[in-house]
């Protein structure tokens, strides 16, 4: 592990990205740097480092099974497709109309007394929302149909571009929780400040648990089908 690409590190475990919030390691722009150098460059001791990563990602791992449903192991690409849109994409699309709402209302309330984190969260919570809102559709409109076919090598490109979506959202995530506190409402903040960031939280939850159905269990399936 200590000889990987911090990119590679979040692209095999999107959760690391919660570890490397805490750790306040950049896998954003620091992403060519290798995780013994960034371990080092923030001033951890690296083998307590690496326990303490391994730890947390266990646990996490296990977290996300906990909330996996066992059975969709076992579903087909074009079943786990079904579910995949069916819940996740389909929540998510509501919980984006909600919060898009909501902060446009916080925004203009608060803006006299936090105009500078409004506006920052505004910027990147727009980001975000469009670079889902365009990564679904492509998906259900361009890749998941072939992957409901045979496996093809354009297939396989198009899917490692999906991975660097997911990438790339994470990136996003890490910036909006930097900028709301890991999404805490400021003391004055009104009940709609603090629904608004507990609904972003809810949101951020869910595209974790996306990522990991699509990461870890469709598109393995996918290739391994590839190969047989
Ligand atoms: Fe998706
Ligand atoms: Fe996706």
């Amino acid at each position: 592990m200590k000889d990987q690409k911090l990119s590679s590190l979040v692209k095999a475990y999107p959760f690391a990205t919660i570890f490397l919030n805490e750790k306040h390691i950049d896998y954003c722009c620091g992403g060519d740097h290798m995780l013994y150098e960034s371990i080092a460059e923030a001033g951890y001791e690296r083998s307590a480092f690496l326990t303490s990563l391994v730890a947390f990602l266990v646990d996490a791992q296990d977290t996300y099974k906990a909330t996996v449903d066992p059975s969709l192991y076992g579903l087909s690409v074009a079943s786990l497709i079904d579910h995949i849109e069916a819940t996740h994409h389909s929540a998510e699309r509501t919980l984006i109309a909600e919060v898009d709402d909501k902060l446009n209302t916080i925004l203009w309330a608060h803006y006299k007394n936090h105009k500078e984190e409004l506006l920052t969260v505004h910027s990147l919570f727009s980001d975000l929302r469009k670079e889902l809102l365009q990564h679904f559709v492509q998906e259900e409109e361009e890749v998941f149909p072939l992957l409901r076919e045979e496996a093809t090598p354009q297939a396989i490109l198009m899917v490692e571009s999906l991975e660097n979506d997911h990438e790339a959202a994470g990136d996003s995530i890490k910036s909006l929780q930097e900028a709301t506190r890991s999404f805490q409402a400021p003391a004055d903040g009104c009940p709609t400040y603090v629904a608004t960031y507990a609904l972003m939280k809810t949101l951020v939850e869910d595209i974790f648990l996306h990522i990991y159905k699509e990461n870890s269990i469709l598109f393995p399936k996918y290739k391994e089908g590839a190969i047989l």
